[in-house]
Protein backbone atom coordinates (compact mmCIF):
# COMPACT_ATOMS: atom_id res chain seq x y z
CA UNK A 1 0.00 0.00 0.00
CA UNK A 2 0.89 3.65 -0.71
CA UNK A 3 2.22 5.62 2.54
CA UNK A 4 -0.18 7.65 3.11
CA UNK A 5 1.98 10.90 2.93
CA UNK A 6 2.41 9.98 -0.90
CA UNK A 7 -1.63 9.76 -1.32
CA UNK A 8 -1.82 12.97 0.60
CA UNK A 9 0.54 14.81 -1.54
CA UNK A 10 -1.19 13.45 -4.35
CA UNK A 11 -4.38 14.52 -2.88
CA UNK A 12 -2.68 18.32 -2.55
CA UNK A 13 -1.53 18.12 -6.41
CA UNK A 14 -5.51 18.51 -7.19
CA UNK A 15 -6.30 20.96 -4.44
CA UNK A 16 -3.09 23.41 -6.09
CA UNK A 17 -5.05 22.98 -9.55
CA UNK A 18 -8.66 23.53 -7.72
CA UNK A 19 -7.25 27.21 -6.18
CA UNK A 20 -5.47 27.66 -9.71
CA UNK A 21 -8.84 27.00 -11.15
CA UNK A 22 -10.26 30.34 -9.37
CA UNK A 23 -7.88 32.49 -10.09
CA UNK A 24 -7.65 31.59 -14.12
CA UNK A 25 -11.42 32.00 -14.26
CA UNK A 26 -11.53 35.34 -12.52
CA UNK A 27 -8.27 36.52 -14.32
CA UNK A 28 -6.20 36.65 -11.23
CA UNK A 29 -3.01 35.42 -12.61
CA UNK A 30 -3.44 37.57 -15.86
CA UNK A 31 -4.03 40.71 -13.85
CA UNK A 32 -1.02 40.27 -11.20
CA UNK A 33 1.14 39.96 -14.57
CA UNK A 34 -0.13 42.92 -15.87
CA UNK A 35 0.20 44.66 -11.80
CA UNK A 36 3.77 43.04 -11.32
CA UNK A 37 2.56 43.13 -7.38
CA UNK A 38 -0.67 43.93 -5.81
CA UNK A 39 -2.10 43.79 -2.17
CA UNK A 40 -5.42 41.57 -2.21
CA UNK A 41 -7.80 45.00 -2.17
CA UNK A 42 -5.90 46.28 -5.07
CA UNK A 43 -6.19 43.10 -6.87
CA UNK A 44 -9.98 42.90 -5.84
CA UNK A 45 -10.57 46.74 -6.77
CA UNK A 46 -9.12 46.15 -10.42
CA UNK A 47 -10.39 42.73 -10.88
CA UNK A 48 -14.31 43.61 -9.86
CA UNK A 49 -14.24 40.56 -7.26
CA UNK A 50 -15.02 40.46 -3.23
CA UNK A 51 -11.64 41.72 -1.29
CA UNK A 52 -12.79 38.66 1.55
CA UNK A 53 -12.60 36.23 -1.21
CA UNK A 54 -9.78 37.35 -2.89
CA UNK A 55 -7.37 37.92 0.37
CA UNK A 56 -8.17 34.58 1.38
CA UNK A 57 -7.74 33.22 -2.19
CA UNK A 58 -4.16 34.82 -2.09
CA UNK A 59 -2.91 33.12 0.90
CA UNK A 60 -4.01 29.56 -0.89
CA UNK A 61 -2.45 30.59 -3.90
CA UNK A 62 0.68 31.36 -1.83
CA UNK A 63 0.48 28.29 0.19
CA UNK A 64 0.37 26.27 -3.56
CA UNK A 65 3.15 28.35 -4.66
CA UNK A 66 1.34 30.06 -7.45
CA UNK A 67 2.25 33.16 -5.87
CA UNK A 68 5.02 34.73 -4.06
CA UNK A 69 5.01 37.44 -1.08
CA UNK A 70 6.60 40.30 0.46
CA UNK A 71 4.50 41.20 3.66
CA UNK A 72 0.67 41.78 2.10
CA UNK A 73 1.80 41.94 -1.57
CA UNK A 74 1.61 38.93 -3.78
CA UNK A 75 3.22 38.53 -6.92
CA UNK A 76 3.57 35.74 -9.68
CA UNK A 77 5.84 32.83 -9.31
CA UNK A 78 6.69 30.84 -12.49
CA UNK A 79 4.37 28.35 -11.89
CA UNK A 80 1.88 31.31 -11.22
CA UNK A 81 2.74 32.96 -14.40
CA UNK A 82 2.27 29.32 -16.54
CA UNK A 83 -1.32 29.44 -15.30
CA UNK A 84 -1.60 32.49 -17.56
CA UNK A 85 -3.94 31.69 -20.78
CA UNK A 86 -1.80 34.33 -22.87
CA UNK A 87 1.32 32.34 -21.17
CA UNK A 88 3.08 30.96 -24.78
CA UNK A 89 3.13 27.60 -22.48
CA UNK A 90 0.03 27.70 -20.56
CA UNK A 91 -0.61 24.99 -18.35
CA UNK A 92 -4.17 26.46 -17.52
CA UNK A 93 -5.74 23.71 -19.39
CA UNK A 94 -4.86 21.65 -16.55
CA UNK A 95 -6.38 23.55 -13.91
CA UNK A 96 -10.32 24.01 -15.57
CA UNK A 97 -9.79 19.70 -16.27
CA UNK A 98 -9.50 19.34 -13.16
CA UNK A 99 -12.49 21.23 -11.41
CA UNK A 100 -14.57 19.57 -14.74
CA UNK A 101 -13.32 16.13 -13.09
CA UNK A 102 -14.52 17.32 -9.49
CA UNK A 103 -18.04 18.37 -11.30
CA UNK A 104 -18.39 15.19 -13.72
CA UNK A 105 -17.59 12.87 -10.46
CA UNK A 106 -19.84 14.14 -8.80
CA UNK A 107 -22.56 13.82 -11.37
CA UNK A 108 -21.87 10.16 -11.95
CA UNK A 109 -21.37 9.40 -7.94
CA UNK A 110 -25.21 10.18 -8.01
CA UNK A 111 -26.65 9.17 -11.99
CA UNK A 112 -25.12 5.59 -11.32
CA UNK A 113 -27.76 5.03 -8.57
CA UNK A 114 -30.31 5.55 -11.40
CA UNK A 115 -28.64 4.60 -14.77
CA UNK A 116 -29.62 8.30 -15.74
CA UNK A 117 -27.84 9.95 -18.91
CA UNK A 118 -28.32 13.24 -19.02
CA UNK A 119 -27.29 14.04 -22.25
CA UNK A 120 -24.27 17.24 -22.81
CA UNK A 121 -26.44 19.86 -20.91
CA UNK A 122 -24.25 18.11 -17.51
CA UNK A 123 -21.33 20.13 -19.35
CA UNK A 124 -22.92 23.74 -19.11
CA UNK A 125 -24.26 23.29 -15.21
CA UNK A 126 -21.10 24.88 -14.22
CA UNK A 127 -21.12 28.56 -15.35
CA UNK A 128 -17.77 29.15 -14.89
CA UNK A 129 -16.56 26.02 -16.30
CA UNK A 130 -18.67 26.55 -19.78
CA UNK A 131 -16.74 29.49 -21.57
CA UNK A 132 -13.33 27.20 -20.81
CA UNK A 133 -14.23 24.04 -22.66
CA UNK A 134 -12.59 25.49 -25.99
CA UNK A 135 -9.53 27.46 -24.65
CA UNK A 136 -9.01 24.27 -22.67
CA UNK A 137 -9.22 22.00 -26.03
CA UNK A 138 -7.32 24.37 -27.41
CA UNK A 139 -4.36 24.71 -25.32
CA UNK A 140 -4.26 20.84 -24.78
CA UNK A 141 -4.66 19.67 -28.75
CA UNK A 142 -3.26 22.70 -30.72
CA UNK A 143 0.21 21.86 -30.18
CA UNK A 144 -0.11 17.85 -31.45
CA UNK A 145 -2.30 19.17 -34.42
CA UNK A 146 0.70 21.81 -34.99
CA UNK A 147 3.26 19.05 -35.01
CA UNK A 148 1.74 16.32 -36.08
CA UNK A 149 -0.93 17.25 -38.67
CA UNK A 150 0.25 20.80 -40.88
CA UNK A 151 2.41 20.55 -43.16
CA UNK A 152 2.29 16.27 -42.54
CA UNK A 153 -0.94 15.67 -44.56
CA UNK A 154 -0.96 15.66 -48.29
CA UNK A 155 -4.67 16.49 -48.40
CA UNK A 156 -4.24 19.38 -46.36
CA UNK A 157 -2.10 21.06 -48.98
CA UNK A 158 -3.99 19.54 -52.32
CA UNK A 159 -7.30 21.39 -50.58
CA UNK A 160 -5.26 24.62 -50.27
CA UNK A 161 -4.17 24.51 -53.85
CA UNK A 162 -7.55 24.29 -54.98
CA UNK A 163 -8.81 27.07 -52.56
CA UNK A 164 -11.40 24.09 -50.91
CA UNK A 165 -14.06 24.30 -48.50
CA UNK A 166 -13.22 22.63 -45.13
CA UNK A 167 -15.93 22.00 -42.91
CA UNK A 168 -15.30 21.38 -38.88
CA UNK A 169 -18.36 19.78 -37.60
CA UNK A 170 -18.51 20.56 -33.69
CA UNK A 171 -16.20 22.91 -34.22
CA UNK A 172 -15.66 23.88 -30.41
CA UNK A 173 -14.40 27.70 -30.42
CA UNK A 174 -13.04 27.09 -33.47
CA UNK A 175 -9.16 26.46 -33.10
CA UNK A 176 -8.39 23.73 -35.72
CA UNK A 177 -9.56 25.81 -38.78
CA UNK A 178 -7.91 28.77 -37.52
CA UNK A 179 -4.92 26.97 -37.64
CA UNK A 180 -5.16 25.56 -40.82
CA UNK A 181 -6.08 29.13 -41.89
CA UNK A 182 -3.02 30.19 -40.69
CA UNK A 183 -0.73 26.97 -42.21
CA UNK A 184 -2.58 27.19 -45.69
CA UNK A 185 -2.92 30.60 -47.38
CA UNK A 186 -5.88 29.58 -49.42
CA UNK A 187 -8.48 27.36 -48.13
CA UNK A 188 -11.72 28.26 -46.49
CA UNK A 189 -13.03 27.19 -43.48
CA UNK A 190 -16.97 26.58 -42.27
CA UNK A 191 -17.21 25.53 -38.51
CA UNK A 192 -20.42 24.43 -37.00
CA UNK A 193 -21.59 23.94 -33.37
CA UNK A 194 -24.31 23.49 -31.12
CA UNK A 195 -23.57 25.51 -28.85
CA UNK A 196 -24.04 29.19 -29.05
CA UNK A 197 -21.27 29.77 -26.90
CA UNK A 198 -18.42 28.45 -29.03
CA UNK A 199 -19.63 29.97 -32.31
CA UNK A 200 -19.53 33.42 -30.38
CA UNK A 201 -15.81 32.88 -29.16
CA UNK A 202 -14.47 31.19 -32.62
CA UNK A 203 -15.91 34.09 -34.50
CA UNK A 204 -14.36 36.81 -32.57
CA UNK A 205 -11.17 34.59 -32.79
CA UNK A 206 -10.79 34.48 -35.89
CA UNK A 207 -11.85 38.49 -36.30
CA UNK A 208 -8.95 39.13 -34.02
CA UNK A 209 -6.67 36.73 -35.95
CA UNK A 210 -7.86 38.54 -39.08
CA UNK A 211 -9.12 35.21 -40.87
CA UNK A 212 -12.72 36.64 -40.88
CA UNK A 213 -12.68 36.74 -44.91
CA UNK A 214 -12.39 33.16 -45.50
CA UNK A 215 -13.64 31.26 -42.63
CA UNK A 216 -17.09 31.68 -40.89
CA UNK A 217 -18.87 29.73 -37.96
CA UNK A 218 -22.20 29.49 -37.11
CA UNK A 219 -24.56 27.33 -34.93
CA UNK A 220 -25.68 24.05 -36.25
CA UNK A 221 -26.52 20.72 -35.85
CA UNK A 222 -24.55 18.05 -37.30
CA UNK A 223 -27.61 15.98 -38.18
CA UNK A 224 -28.98 18.76 -39.91
CA UNK A 225 -27.02 21.46 -41.98
CA UNK A 226 -26.83 22.48 -45.46
CA UNK A 227 -24.02 23.74 -47.32
CA UNK A 228 -23.84 25.97 -50.11
CA UNK A 229 -21.65 24.26 -52.08
CA UNK A 230 -19.51 20.51 -51.73
CA UNK A 231 -16.92 20.24 -49.34
CA UNK A 232 -13.13 19.18 -50.16
CA UNK A 233 -12.75 17.89 -46.45
CA UNK A 234 -14.86 17.33 -43.11
CA UNK A 235 -13.28 17.47 -40.43
CA UNK A 236 -14.63 16.09 -37.02
CA UNK A 237 -12.33 16.37 -33.78
CA UNK A 238 -13.75 14.86 -30.70
CA UNK A 239 -16.79 15.00 -32.28
CA UNK A 240 -18.01 11.68 -34.10
CA UNK A 241 -18.27 9.96 -30.86
CA UNK A 242 -21.64 12.49 -29.22
CA UNK A 243 -22.99 11.39 -33.09
CA UNK A 244 -21.74 7.83 -32.92
CA UNK A 245 -25.44 6.15 -32.46
CA UNK A 246 -27.06 7.87 -35.87
CA UNK A 247 -23.02 6.80 -37.62
CA UNK A 248 -24.96 5.06 -40.60
CA UNK A 249 -27.64 8.03 -41.79
CA UNK A 250 -24.49 10.24 -41.23
CA UNK A 251 -21.86 9.41 -43.33
CA UNK A 252 -24.25 8.40 -46.21
CA UNK A 253 -24.69 11.99 -45.90
CA UNK A 254 -21.30 13.44 -45.25
CA UNK A 255 -20.55 10.73 -48.53
CA UNK A 256 -22.95 12.97 -50.58
CA UNK A 257 -21.91 16.63 -49.23
CA UNK A 258 -18.05 15.74 -50.05
CA UNK A 259 -16.62 16.54 -53.82
CA UNK A 260 -15.73 12.95 -55.43
CA UNK A 261 -11.77 12.57 -54.03
CA UNK A 262 -12.47 14.93 -51.29
CA UNK A 263 -12.28 13.45 -47.51
CA UNK A 264 -13.51 13.22 -43.83
CA UNK A 265 -10.72 14.05 -40.96
CA UNK A 266 -11.95 12.42 -37.78
CA UNK A 267 -9.69 12.61 -35.29
CA UNK A 268 -10.77 10.52 -31.65
CA UNK A 269 -9.34 9.36 -28.44
CA UNK A 270 -8.12 5.56 -29.67
CA UNK A 271 -10.05 2.98 -27.13
CA UNK A 272 -7.53 0.51 -26.72
CA UNK A 273 -8.26 -3.26 -27.00
CA UNK A 274 -5.99 -4.50 -24.38
CA UNK A 275 -6.96 -3.35 -21.14
CA UNK A 276 -3.74 -3.35 -19.55
CA UNK A 277 -2.94 0.11 -21.43
CA UNK A 278 -5.60 2.13 -19.39
CA UNK A 279 -2.71 2.20 -17.18
CA UNK A 280 -0.48 4.15 -18.88
CA UNK A 281 -0.78 7.55 -18.04
CA UNK A 282 -2.58 9.11 -21.01
CA UNK A 283 -5.11 6.40 -21.24
CA UNK A 284 -5.62 6.59 -17.49
CA UNK A 285 -7.23 10.38 -18.17
CA UNK A 286 -9.11 8.64 -21.32
CA UNK A 287 -10.67 5.71 -19.24
CA UNK A 288 -11.90 8.79 -16.47
CA UNK A 289 -13.11 10.93 -19.79
CA UNK A 290 -15.09 7.84 -20.91
CA UNK A 291 -16.92 7.79 -17.72
CA UNK A 292 -18.20 11.36 -17.98
CA UNK A 293 -18.77 10.68 -21.60
CA UNK A 294 -21.14 7.67 -20.10
CA UNK A 295 -23.23 10.54 -18.44
CA UNK A 296 -23.52 12.44 -21.72
CA UNK A 297 -24.67 9.43 -23.74
CA UNK A 298 -21.67 8.45 -25.34
CA UNK A 299 -18.42 6.39 -25.35
CA UNK A 300 -15.23 6.21 -26.37
CA UNK A 301 -14.36 4.19 -29.96
CA UNK A 302 -12.16 1.52 -30.88
CA UNK A 303 -10.05 2.56 -34.46
CA UNK A 304 -11.03 -0.22 -35.89
CA UNK A 305 -14.62 0.48 -35.53
CA UNK A 306 -14.74 3.91 -36.73
CA UNK A 307 -12.57 2.76 -39.86
CA UNK A 308 -14.96 -0.54 -40.35
CA UNK A 309 -18.20 1.96 -40.65
CA UNK A 310 -16.38 4.33 -42.88
CA UNK A 311 -15.61 1.57 -45.49
CA UNK A 312 -19.17 0.29 -45.15
CA UNK A 313 -20.56 4.04 -45.98
CA UNK A 314 -18.01 3.98 -49.27
CA UNK A 315 -14.99 5.57 -47.96
CA UNK A 316 -10.87 4.72 -48.24
CA UNK A 317 -9.78 4.49 -44.87
CA UNK A 318 -6.40 5.30 -43.52
CA UNK A 319 -5.02 5.62 -40.00
CA UNK A 320 -2.44 7.97 -38.24
CA UNK A 321 -1.82 7.83 -34.62
CA UNK A 322 -1.41 10.33 -32.86
CA UNK A 323 0.22 9.64 -29.56
CA UNK A 324 -3.16 7.96 -27.34
CA UNK A 325 -5.37 9.58 -30.67
CA UNK A 326 -6.00 8.05 -33.46
CA UNK A 327 -6.77 10.44 -37.04
CA UNK A 328 -8.90 8.20 -39.37
CA UNK A 329 -8.63 10.38 -43.19
CA UNK A 330 -11.56 8.69 -45.10
CA UNK A 331 -11.61 9.44 -48.45
CA UNK A 332 -14.69 9.44 -50.82
CA UNK A 333 -13.40 7.74 -54.38
CA UNK A 334 -13.66 9.63 -57.26
C1 LIG B 1 -15.28 17.46 -27.26
S1 LIG B 1 -15.90 18.86 -28.09
C2 LIG B 1 -14.68 19.10 -29.37
C3 LIG B 1 -14.66 20.52 -29.88
C4 LIG B 1 -13.62 20.79 -30.98
N1 LIG B 1 -13.87 19.99 -32.15
C5 LIG B 1 -12.22 20.60 -30.47
O1 LIG B 1 -11.57 19.62 -30.90
O2 LIG B 1 -11.76 21.40 -29.66
C6 LIG B 1 -17.28 18.24 -29.02
C7 LIG B 1 -18.03 19.35 -29.71
O3 LIG B 1 -19.05 18.78 -30.53
C8 LIG B 1 -20.20 19.60 -30.43
N2 LIG B 1 -21.36 18.79 -30.78
C9 LIG B 1 -21.72 17.60 -30.26
N3 LIG B 1 -22.84 17.12 -30.85
C10 LIG B 1 -23.20 18.05 -31.77
C11 LIG B 1 -24.26 18.14 -32.72
N4 LIG B 1 -25.18 17.18 -32.83
N5 LIG B 1 -24.29 19.22 -33.54
C12 LIG B 1 -23.36 20.21 -33.43
N6 LIG B 1 -22.33 20.17 -32.56
C13 LIG B 1 -22.24 19.11 -31.74
C14 LIG B 1 -20.19 20.09 -29.00
O4 LIG B 1 -20.93 21.30 -28.85
C15 LIG B 1 -18.71 20.30 -28.74
O5 LIG B 1 -18.28 21.59 -29.03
Amino acid sequence: MLPIEEMRAKAQGATALQIAFIGVVNHLFSLLHELGEASPQELAQRAQLDAGYVERWCDAAYAFAWLERTADRFRLSEEGDAMRPEHPESRMALAIGTVLGAHMAERAAVLMRTGERPGEKVLAERESILPWFGPMLEQTFRPIFTQMVLGHLPILAEVDQRGGLVVDLGCGNGWYLRALLHHYSQLRGLGLDGFEENIRQATELAANEGLSSRVQFAKGDIHHFQLGEMADLIAMNRALHHVWEERGELFARLHAELRPGGALLIWEPAWPKDPQVLREAPYRAMAFQNLSEYIQGNHFLRPEEIENALQEAGFRTQVHELRSDVLVEARRPH
